[in-house]
């Protein structure tokens, strides 16, 4: 098996290695190599989801795949297995979530008290062009902060909404307010430290409806703008254009990602999986 770094941020390509055939010890060596570059990609796969759904709990307990647009639960049999896809079923509906649009910056599910530590995503079919999925590394951009920045967000606490998805779609049963203070969701570190690496990283959940508690909402805007324009500069950022068999596996509490839109009438459909938050992200 070999590591080959993508960007110097954010990213390492596993290649020579097929996960159905893994050993304990190169299980070790990609974790290593997950917690150097906080994003991992392994092309050329062939995994059932028997494969996938053992892969994935490798890295810790599974989430249950959340409900999803169109009120459906996912996979059959495969409760843990979440389907982003456009693609219209024989009943008229989407098959998946998020649709063809963009989905914008975002780190999975940090409205919650434990966010998932980490979400893979694995590629069945795919449009000819776009739906490329991007990973910002938030461990060089808490790096690359000017030192005023880093002391104006030391101690702050940034509160993380749930009202919508990455997609921009509302989440099931959740009222929208237009005020960040009063929408649901969860307060998190601004800059949290990596579990297991202890190396600080910026956290920043998603830009719609974010508040910076305790101050005046222009002044909390204002702050959130200025993070979210240094965090996803162009040098912080790779991009993944994808094959059928990729894996991609992202550690929420180091990146954000987005995906690009794509052609509505072509088809795409990954197959994704989170592992379960083991704590709360921390405060360095
Ligand atoms: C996501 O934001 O979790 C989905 C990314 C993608 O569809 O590439």
């Amino acid at each position: 098996m070999k590591v080959r770094e993508l960007t110097p941020a954010v990213g390492a390509e596993i290649s020579d290695l097929d996960i159905n055939l893994m050993t304990g010890g190169e299980f070790d060596r990609v974790v290593e190599a997950w917690d150097n570059h906080g994003g991992l990609l392994f092309r050329n796969q062939n995994l059932s989801n028997d494969a996938f759904v053992a892969f994935a709990s490798r890295f810790g307990e599974l989430e249950a795949a959340p409900v999803m647009e169109n009120g459906r639960t996912p996979v059959p049999g495969y409760p843990e297995i979440y389907v982003v896809s456009n693609v219209i079923g024989s009943d008229g509906k989407p098959i998946g979530s998020l649709g063809a649009g963009e989905a914008v910056w975002h780190t999975d599910m940090s409205y919650l008290e434990n966010p998932p530590d980490a979400s893979m995503l694995y590629a069945l079919e795919l449009p000819p062009a776009g739906g490329d999925t991007w990973l910002a590394g938030m461990s060089a951009a808490y790096e690359g902060l000017p030192d005023d920045l880093k002391e104006k967000i030391s101690g702050k606490r940034i509160k993380h909404d749930g009202t919508f998805n990455s997609g921009g779609f509302r989440r099931a049963g959740v009222e929208v307010r237009e005020d960040p203070r009063e929408s649901i969701g969860a307060y998190h570190p601004i800059v949290c430290a990596h579990p297991r690496t202890g190396r600080p990283a910026l956290y920043l959940g998603r830009r719609r409806l974010a508040y910076v508690e305790g101050l005046e909402l222009p002044e909390s805007e204002a702050l959130l703008d200025e993070l979210w324009e240094h965090a996803t500069k162009s040098e912080f950022v790779f991009a993944h254009k994808w094959r059928v068999g990729d894996l991609l596996v992202w550690d929420n509490r180091a990146t954000l990602h987005r995906r690009d839109p794509f052609d509505a009438k072509a088809r795409r459909i990954m197959h994704r999986t989170q592992i379960k938050g083991a704590t709360a992200p921390n405060a360095v």
